[in-house]
């Protein structure tokens, strides 16, 4: 997730694109950058680090002129370096981009063969050296981006400008937001509301294969293909702060709704639909290896730690390979007995964790193979690592992580397929289903965020005064229960505890009474009668039943109070969709209740501390 601004217009276009990119910057941060026209020439300004570096960069060299684009990355493809950061340039191109090229790597091999210069290690430089490439065929900006983008694969918002074609913006989308904002003599546009906002409240949100050219006077929007648009331009009513959260009231909402984007995100490019495969290259651990590892160790800590409790799952039963999941700080605080023999995998959102870099540290000092599952690139853990699977949710800006988890699942769901392929474990068949499930995922998440909503809302004013909570699960619930249950106390305060649903006769159904609403994951899969009667045994000494369950089961209806209900999906994909109601459950009691959603009291999104 990148943030990208352009202006043309009369104005000095720098400090608008600087003041675009510093509302865009919750989009990504680790390198920023500017390219404008003075006139004769494209200049272009590139910083790593905060945006604070690129504003230093022009007070010492300013860059000039009415016509420019702007960028915030968050890196994918290529360190975080000044010759990764945005615009690049080629011949007469300058391109800024958010989203990934999925087949960036033949295009790059092609245009090398064809002689370019390349520069970085990006997939973005492959669309300016394409652009460029039909321009000096004769083609108009317009036309040689519409060129360029026929051979591209995977997903964009690019805003382009071309030194002979001043005055003029063209930009593209497909699968990543691009917003054009229409002002008075200037035009604009950006990644998202906030970015054009103090200069109009008018704008149209641009459809997928949609691109539009943009000059001071006028916006011309056309599909990809080039048939003309009658596109709807909309009055925003957002205050800048609402615009920031893309209306939402709170990151955490945003984020949780941006679930089904992350999904898309974290494997674009990694599935190979064709084969039923997850493309090797993308998983950092060849097949040589993947086939030798004897043990693996799943590290992590709070939200995370429950990702890989589901992960364990995955690889258990997919690759058949013996799995550990270890809370990093127990971990550091043994002395593990692992290897040669041993792949660790360090996961976590922020890459910064210090107990789970440690943990990291210290299996690698004890030779074992290290792969990191991480949000952030370049992130001290990535760094320590072997081999990295990046989830590419986005920044992450809520201190409860919400959409890190649901993309940590699936990263460690592909990770297990391809093990389990290589290992022989997986019949094709089985990864083939698995595969097109994936794909599937992101819509039925979206029907979950649609569908369980207004009942949250309504168990939430029902329960938000409960003192404590519990959740139950058995299998891949059990990690959705733990999760639920800190989701719910690190944001509204509520004592909750997730215990595994077969464990509750051993000790916790003691603190079962009608004052303590539980919430029982009971969808239809493998232990779905199991559940039922741990659901009835909760029910006995009186308690508040919530059950989460798959559509259409009428035996829950029968015993519980309350039934938030998700589709029947392959039972591997049921985490995905359980924990949804559960993350909304959580945001709504906090919210209802006023506590601070986003910086919840005591807690810190990156812990660095032991
Ligand atoms: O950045 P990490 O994934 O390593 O962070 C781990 C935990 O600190 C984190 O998941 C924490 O538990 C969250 N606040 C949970 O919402």
């Amino acid at each position: 997730m990148c943030g990208i601004v352009g202006y043309v217009g009369t104005k000095n276009c720098a400090p608008i694109l600087i003041d675009g990119l510093r509302r865009l910057e919750y989009r990504g941060y680790d390198s920023a950058g500017l390219a404008v026209y003075d006139g004769t020439r494209i200049n272009v300004t590139r910083a790593i680090g905060k945006l604070r570096n690129l504003e230093a960069a022009l007070a010492a060299a300013p860059l000039t002129g009415t016509t420019g684009i702007g960028h915030t990355r968050w890196a994918t493809h290529g360190r975080v370096s000044e010759a990764n950061a945005h615009p690049h340039v080629a011949g007469e191109i300058a391109v800024i981009h958010n989203g990934i090229i999925e087949n960036h790597l033949a295009l790059r091999a092609r245009l090398v063969k064809d002689g370019a210069k390349i520069l970085s290690d990006t997939d973005t430089e492959i669309i300016a050296h394409l652009i460029d490439a039909q321009c000096r065929k004769g083609l108009s900006l317009e036309d040689a981006v519409r060129a360029a983008l026929k051979e591209v694969e995977g997903a964009y918002a690019i805003a382009v400008i071309r030194k002979s074609e001043p005055q003029k913006i063209v930009v593209a989308k497909n699968a990543s937001p691009l917003v054009l904002g229409l002002g008075e003599g200037e035009n604009l546009c950006g990644s998202d509301i906030p970015a054009v906002l103090p200069y109009t409240r008018r704008v149209i949100i641009l459809e997928d294969g949609q691109m539009a050219v943009l000059t001071a006077d006028a916006v011309r929007v056309t599909t990809v293909d080039g048939t003309p648009v009658d596109a709807q331009v909309k009055t925003i009513d957002w205050s800048p702060a609402m615009a920031e959260k893309s209306g939402y009231k709170h990151f955490m909402l945003k984020e949780i709704h941006e679930q089904p984007r992350a999904i898309e995100d974290t494997v674009r490019g990694r599935l190979d639909r064709e084969n039923g495969d997850i493309v090797a290259e993308e998983i950092g651990l060849s097949p040589e290896l993947a086939t030798k590892i004897e043990r693996v160790y799943l590290v992590a800590c709070g939200t995370s730690s429950h990702a890989a409790m589901v992960g364990r799952y995955y690889l258990e039963r997919l690759a058949r390979i013996p799995t550990v999941v270890e809370l990093a700080s127990e971990f550091r605080s043994r002395d593990p007995v692992i290897g040669p023999g041993d792949l660790v995998v360090a996961i976590s959102q922020s890459g910064e964790t210090l107990d789970t870099l440690m943990a990291a540290k210290i299996a690698k000092e004890k030779g074992a193979k290290l792969l990191a599952i991480v949000n952030v690139m370049g992130s001290a853990i990535a760094r320590a690592s072997d081999a990295e699977l990046y989830t590419r949710a986005g920044p992450e800006i809520g201190v409860a992580s919400t959409k890190c988890f649901t993309a940590q699942m699936v990263a460690l769901l592909m990770l297990a397929v391809y093990l389990g392929r290589r290992r022989g474990t997986l019949p094709a068949a089985r990864a083939a289903e698995l595969v097109e499930g994936i794909a599937r995922l992101p819509q039925q998440m979206r029907d979950v965020l649609t569908g369980t909503r207004q009942l949250v809302l309504h168990l939430a004013r029902r329960y938000m005064d409960a003192r404590d909570v519990l959740f139950l699960g058995r299998g891949a619930s059990f990690p959705i229960a733990l999760e639920g249950a800190l989701k719910l106390k690190e944001i509204s305060y509520i004592h909750a505890e997730g215990y595994a649903a077969g464990e509750m006769k051993h000790g916790p159904i003691a603190l079962i009474d009608a004052n303590v609403p539980v919430v029982v994951l009971a969808p239809k899969d493998e232990h779905h009668d199991k559940s039922m009667s741990n659901l009835q045994e909760a029910k006995a000494r009186g308690g508040r039943i919530i059950a989460i369950a798959s559509e259409g089961d009428e035996d829950v209806h029968g015993l519980a109070e309350e039934v938030v209900e998700v589709p029947v999906v392959d039972p591997e994909f049921t985490p995905f969709l359980t924990v949804i109601p559960l993350q909304l459950f959580a945001y709504y009691v906090a919210d209802l209740k006023g506590t601070d959603v986003d910086q919840p009291r005591n807690l810190a999104k990156t812990v660095t501390v032991e």
